[in-house]
């Protein structure tokens, strides 16, 4: 038996309309679970859906806005309806909204905390009783390298994602004994559409990526497919031992004192 094998598992992953929330949705189907991917954009979500359909799986979009309970608890409940249990949940939705405190808008923090630390609690609240109905489960929840370190312009986004990996450890804590195992994904600056859109809104999107670049021991930026392949890790058999457990996948950078 393969021990990252996912074969009978429904995977509930939010923000799989893209970026790294995407790609574990692929990798979730390929490893062999019934995938239900969240998100806000409609026409996405299908693209996400037809790829794994195309290459044989199993998968349904659920248009939810994570920082709205309500439809947190609907998509829930219409994953359990549809595939008859939901025994993995992935956070991957999140923002990043840039600047210091004062730089930082009331409503630009409002979004940032609902979205990054609210939403993965709506998922926790709602999703956790549906994995204990299903007699146990994993949680993965993508936090950032920036949840363990300060970094400048990021009052916000380090205030939502510090709460977010204290938050896992206290949620591991109440349901281990459970057979609910709840881990935490930390990677560092990933290829993705967000971090291109932090890239191009710079005065000179080169210089920011080389920025971003510098502290990586590394030396590059890490792909999609190197955090899928970690959160199937902890989503699957093979991380059976893993609880509260706070996962680093960041080319080196937070090990580094920078000299
Ligand atoms: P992305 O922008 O490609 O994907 C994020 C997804 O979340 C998008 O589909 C977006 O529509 C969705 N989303 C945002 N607000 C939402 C809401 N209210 N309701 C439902 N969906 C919502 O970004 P990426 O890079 O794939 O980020 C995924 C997660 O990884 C985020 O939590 C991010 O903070 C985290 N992360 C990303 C890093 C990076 O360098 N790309 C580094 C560390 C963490």
């Amino acid at each position: 038996m393969d021990a990252l094998s996912l074969a009978g598992k429904v995977a509930v992953v939010t923000g799989g309309t893209s970026g790294i929330g995407r790609e574990i949705c692929l990798r979730f189907a390929r490893a062999g679970a019934q995938v239900v991917a969240a998100g806000r954009r409609n026409d996405a979500g299908k693209s996400v859906v037809a790829e794994i359909e195309a290459s044989g799986g199993s998968a349904r979009f659920v248009e939810t806005d994570v920082t709205d309970p309500g439809q947190v608890a609907r998509l829930i409940g219409s994953a359990e309806e549809d595939y008859g249990q939901v025994s993995v949940l992935v956070s991957a939705a999140g923002v990043m909204l840039i600047g210091s405190a004062p730089e930082t808008s009331v409503d630009a923090w409002r979004t940032t905390i609902e979205t990054d630390l609210s939403g993965p609690f709506y998922l926790a609240k709602y999703g956790i009783p549906a994995l204990l109905r299903a007699g146990g489960g994993t949680m993965v929840v993508v936090a950032s390298e920036l949840g363990l370190v300060g970094a400048r312009e990021a009052a916000a986004y380090c205030a939502a994602k510090g709460g977010l990996v204290n938050m896992v450890r206290a949620l591991a804590v109440d349901h281990a004994p459970q057979g609910v195992r709840i881990n935490c994904l930390c990677p560092g600056p990933i290829d993705t559409p967000l971090l291109q859109g932090w890239f191009a809104a710079g005065a000179d999107p080169s210089d920011r990526e080389r920025q971003q670049v510098a502290p990586v021991p590394l030396g590059r930026l890490g792909r999609v497919e190197e955090i899928a392949e970690a959160a199937l890790f902890l989503a699957s058999d093979a991380s059976s031992y893993f609880a509260g457990s706070i996962v680093v996948a960041d080319g080196g950078a937070t090990a580094w004192y920078g000299l």
